[in-house]
């Protein structure tokens, strides 16, 4: 018998947040929404609507579908469903820097859990985002919501969660350009410096205790990194000037989202200079040649979930 009908909704993230390489992240107010239901019979059936659509393969090559079939292997169920019908409405921009593919393997995993009853806990779902993704930063956000602060010890993963004790506006430049995370990470170095990896390791620290205890003052150069922004720098044009364009409009800082080429500026809700923070990094991209839209997000403070009424 075929699986009943389900929607899921999964924000979008930021990975990194300046410092934190592949260890930090967050989930932002964009969402990508899931309609799945598992059948007997073979093969998928895929429709999409929203962002990228015409990008996003409706065939065994799609990510939701592979995380679907991922999620029923490990239940042991892959013999009783063997196929899919599914919807996507995407709001979350494709190959930007805002966690589109975590948002396809989340979905699929949670999606198929729920309809399993919920056979998985979350902690499972992370192991198992993380196994698909390669790296936690964007699926652990995506799943918890929140910061998320991740490592991996031995395949392992663990993920401490965090709602921040202060208001943040996160002001989101969405460059008119993809750029794949296989290139984005093709132009990193294999070793970094001792100075570097401090630089880091300081920054790091204080961004996480500075949001644990609400502390602005802290956060004013905490989202300086020099461990990969250096080096992608020159895939994305303009980018440092964005960022001191930013901050010149009153932002506490700027990072490049993920692995680029979103630019994502942090501001404190209560300031009221998003807008003028979203202006100044779309004027300046502009003097680079790049047209960038500008998405003005809060943080998801509720992760991946089931929704009932659409
Ligand atoms: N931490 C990863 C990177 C995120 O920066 O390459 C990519 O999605």
């Amino acid at each position: 018998m075929d699986s009943r009908s389900i929607w899921v909704r999964v924000p979008g993230t930021s990975a990194n947040c300046g410092p934190g390489f592949d260890s930090i992240g967050l989930a932002c107010t964009v969402y990508n929404d899931l309609q799945l239901r598992l059948t007997e019979e073979e093969g998928c059936r895929i429709t999409i609507s929203g962002a990228g659509a015409e990008n996003i393969p409706c065939d065994q090559r799609n990510i939701v579908w592979q995380s679907v079939q991922y999620l029923l292997q490990k239940a042991g169920m892959g013999e009783v469903y063997k196929g899919a019908v599914m919807h996507m409405e995407n709001n979350v921009p494709l190959s930007r820097g805002l966690g589109s593919s975590a948002t396809a393997i989340v979905a699929g995993l949670k999606g198929a859990n729920a309809l399993l009853n919920n056979r998985f806990t979350r902690r499972e779902l992370l192991q198992f985002a993380t196994e698909i993704e390669g790296h936690p930063d964007n699926v652990a956000p995506a799943i918890y919501g929140g910061f998320t602060i991740s490592t991996v010890t031995k395949g392992d993963v663990e993920c401490f969660t965090l709602i921040p004790k202060l208001r943040l506006k996160l002001v989101v430049a969405v460059p008119d350009f993809p750029l794949s995370t296989k290139k984005a990470r093709e132009v990193l170095p294999e070793a970094v410096s001792i100075k570097d990896a401090v630089n880091n390791i300081g920054r790091a620290g204080m961004l996480v205790a500075a949001l644990c205890k609400g502390n602005e003052k802290f956060l004013r150069n905490v989202f300086e990194d020099a461990l990969h922004q250096p080096y992608r720098a020159k895939l994305i044009p303009g980018m440092y000037e964005v960022f001191k364009a930013a901050r010149n409009a009153g932002a506490l800082g700027a990072s490049l989202s993920g692995a680029g080429p979103c630019l994502m500026a942090y501001t404190l809700q209560r300031r009221h200079v998003e807008e003028a923070v979203g202006q100044a990094m779309q004027e300046t991209f502009a003097q680079y040649g790049v047209h960038a839209d500008i998405l003005l997000l809060d943080l998801d403070t509720r992760g991946a979930h089931i929704i009932n009424d659409k």
